[in-house]
């Protein structure tokens, strides 16, 4: 184990979402860190599973995150039990794949429900008790998406770019706490949100990723890690894989061409899309 992930041993840390992908990977993570870890999820057996695989230090909990009451018994229970929370991981997310215009209100409503009132809920119930204590550190899950605007993808682009405001603009609040606060910024990773929320036309993950040049998914194992040991390092963004972190930096650099790219790549998109309509 690396010096930094050494750091989490004692430490207890809530999971949103580690019912599966990243949150079950960042749950597996921490444990083998030695960490004590509450696994939430709107899926309560799944978060079961999840901690089922884990030490004996682990719990699990039914948690819907975009019920604040919900969310603020979990930090409860889990300051009850430890007398501390040393990292909150405010991850479940969802997401839409397809054209704007093919999203209902109710879809539109879900993804701000989930992926920034969840992560607002997250950070309103465990803030308090780490500056209280002195120390702390929240960790939210934006994406790539957070960063860079890639269509087809508008309402999932929407909420985390908010994710990622409110993170980077807490962190400057929180530092004077002694808390930190990073957001994680992967690109594709290789979970079962690629396959879902496909909508109206959108053919779904793989044309997906081969026209953004996605040969293979991140690993959520590797993420984990590798956000672990940033957030042991109190880094602000966690931008994986390099490529990634290269589109980034191209899209600072030359906003217009970045544009340009993104919008030929809706085309191709089109062009492969269902015909049923
Ligand atoms: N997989 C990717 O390519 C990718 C890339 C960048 C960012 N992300 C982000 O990573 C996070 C985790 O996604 P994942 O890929 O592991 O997806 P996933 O679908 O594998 O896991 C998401 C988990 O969140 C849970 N969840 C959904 N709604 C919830 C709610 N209201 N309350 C509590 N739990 C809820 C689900 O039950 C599921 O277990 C999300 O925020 C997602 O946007 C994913």
């Amino acid at each position: 184990m690396s010096a930094r992930l050494e750091e989490y041993a004692g430490r207890t840390a809530i999971v949103t979402g580690a019912g599966s992908g990243i949150g079950a990977a960042l749950a597996r993570a921490l444990d083998a860190a030695g960490a004590s870890v509450a696994c939430a999820d709107l899926d309560e057996a799944a978060a079961k599973s999840t901690a089922a695989g884990l030490s004996d230090r682990a719990s699990a909990f039914g948690v819907d995150v975009t019920d604040a009451g919900g969310v603020q018994e979990l930090v409860d229970a889990v300051v009850a039990d430890a007398g501390r929370l040393d990292l909150m991981f405010n991850n479940a997310g969802i997401t839409f794949l397809g054209e704007t215009e093919d999203l209902t209100l109710e879809q539109w409503n879900a993804i701000i429900d989930v992926n920034i009132r969840g992560v607002v809920h997250g950070v309103h119930a465990a803030y308090p008790v780490m500056i209280r204590q002195g120390w702390g550190h929240i960790v939210n899950t934006a994406s790539a998406a957070g960063l860079m605007a890639a269509g087809l993808m508008t309402s999932y682009v929407t909420t985390k770019h908010a994710v990622v405001g409110l993170s980077l603009a807490l962190r400057t609040e929180a530092a004077g706490h002694g808390v930190g606060v990073t957001a994680i910024c992967p690109a594709a990773v290789d979970t079962p949100i690629l396959d879902k929320g496909e909508i109206g036309r959108f053919r779904g993950r793989d044309y997906y990723l081969k026209g953004q040049g996605v040969r293979r998914p991140v690993d959520p194992d590797h993420l984990a890690r590798v956000a672990l040991t940033a957030v042991a390092a109190n880094r602000p963004l966690v931008v994986e894989p390099v490529q990634a972190r290269a589109a980034w930096r191209l899209g600072r650099f030359s906003p217009g061409l970045m544009n340009r790219m993104a919008t030929r790549f809706i085309d191709q998109q089109r062009a492969q899309a269902k015909p049923d309509r």
